[in-house]
C-alpha cells in the first residue's frame, strides 16, 4: 500500500474514533462506513442554528442532523410538515457556517422530495449546493428508493428514515412501527430496500429494540436509533428534548442531560428584576 493509499484509508485525520477525534478535517461518510466495519457506536445530534452548532461540534459528536424537527423545535410549527426547503437551506448554512468538523446531514423536508426522483435531486442539490451539507436525508423505505437510487448515482450522500416518519403523521399517526410478524417484515424490507439503494445509514424510528437489534445485525450500513433500544449502531436525539428545553411532556425514549428551561427562565427572571430593582447595568456594565 503506497502512503498516499494509507493516509485516505485511516477512519479520520487522527486516526481516532469517530467520537471524540481531534481532527480538523470534516468526517465524511466514508469514516461512518467504516465505524461500522469497527464496530464502533456514535452519538448523533440535532441542531438548528450556528451558535448551538459549534458548542456540539467542539463537543466532537460526528453528525449534526439539521432535521425538518426544526418545525416544532425551532420555527413554532406544531409539526415537521408545514417546514419549506427556503426554510431547511438557511438553517442548514447555519449549521454548516458554526461546525468545522461535524458530518452535516440536510433533511429534505415534506413535499420536497414525494414527487419522485428529480424532484428529490433537485431539493437535494440546493441543500448541498447552497449550504454546503455533506449529506441530506429523507424518510421512507421501498416508497423512497427510486430517490435514494438517484442522488447516490449523482453523488450526493443518503441517510435514509424508516420506522416512524414524522413527515406522514397525517396517516400514521405517532405510534410504534414494526409491531406484528408483518409489520416487522416490512420494516425489514424497507431497510434492505434503502441499503440497496446505496444509502450509506438508516435511521429507525421507534420501532421495537428486538427488532432494530435484527435489521443492525443484517445491515452493512449503520443503523442510527431514536426510540429503537440500545443495539442501533449510532443514537440520535433532538438537541431541544436532550437538554430539557422543550416545554411540556417529551417521549418516553428521550433521557434528559440537562434543564436548560429553567437555566434560561431562572436567568431571565434575575435580569428583570435587576432592570426593574435598578440593580442592573451596575458600574462596572456602564462606560463614562
Ligand atoms: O427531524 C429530525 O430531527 C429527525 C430525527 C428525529 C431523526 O428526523
Amino acid at each position: 500500500m503506497t502512503q498516499l493509499s494509507a493516509a485516505h484509508d485511516k477512519p479520520s485525520d487522527s486516526g481516532k474514533a469517530l467520537y471524540g477525534g481531534k481532527g480538523t478535517r470534516r468526517i465524511t461518510v466514508r469514516d461512518i462506513t467504516l465505524a461500522k466495519e469497527r464496530g464502533e457506536k456514535w452519538p448523533m445530534l440535532t441542531a438548528y442554528d450556528a451558535m448551538t452548532a459549534s458548542v456540539f461540534d467542539e463537543t466532537g459528536i460526528p453528525v449534526l442532523l439539521v432535521g425538518d424537527s426544526a418545525g416544532n423545535c425551532h420555527l413554532g410549527y406544531e409539526s415537521t410538515v408545514p417546514v419549506t426547503l427556503d426554510e431547511m437551506t438557511m438553517l442548514a448554512a447555519a449549521v454548516v457556517r458554526g461546525t468545522r468538523r461535524s458530518l452535516i446531514v440536510g433533511d429534505l423536508p415534506f413535499g420536497s422530495y414525494q414527487e419522485g426522483p428529480v424532484q428529490a435531486l433537485r431539493s437535494a442539490t440546493r441543500l448541498v449546493k447552497e449550504a454546503g451539507v455533506g449529506a441530506v436525508k429523507l424518510e421512507g423505505g421501498e416508497r423512497s428508493h427510486r430517490q435514494i437510487e438517484l442522488l447516490v448515482e449523482s453523488g450526493i450522500p443518503v441517510m435514509a428514515h424508516i420506522g416512524l416518519t414524522p413527515q406522514s403523521v397525517n396517516a400514521m399517526g405517532y405510534r410504534v412501527q414494526g409491531r406484528g410478524e408483518e409489520a416487522a417484515q416490512q420494516l425489514l424490507r424497507d431497510a434492505k430496500a434503502v441499503q440497496d439503494a446505496g444509502a450509506f445509514a438508516v435511521v429507525l424510528e421507534l420501532v421495537p429494540a428486538e427488532l432494530a437489534a435484527e435489521v443492525t445485525s443484517v445491515l452493512h450500513i449503520p443503523t442510527v436509533g431514536i426510540g429503537a433500544g440500545p443495539d442501533t449502531d449510532a443514537q440520535v436525539l433532538v438537541w431541544t428534548d436532550m437538554m430539557g428545553l422543550t416545554p411540556g411532556r417529551v417521549p418516553k425514549f428521550v433521557k434528559k442531560y440537562a434543564g436548560l428551561r429553567e437555566v434560561m427562565g431562572d436567568a431571565v427572571r434575575a435580569f428583570a428584576d435587576d432592570v426593574v430593582g435598578g440593580a442592573f447595568p451596575a458600574e462596572e456594565n456602564s462606560v463614562h
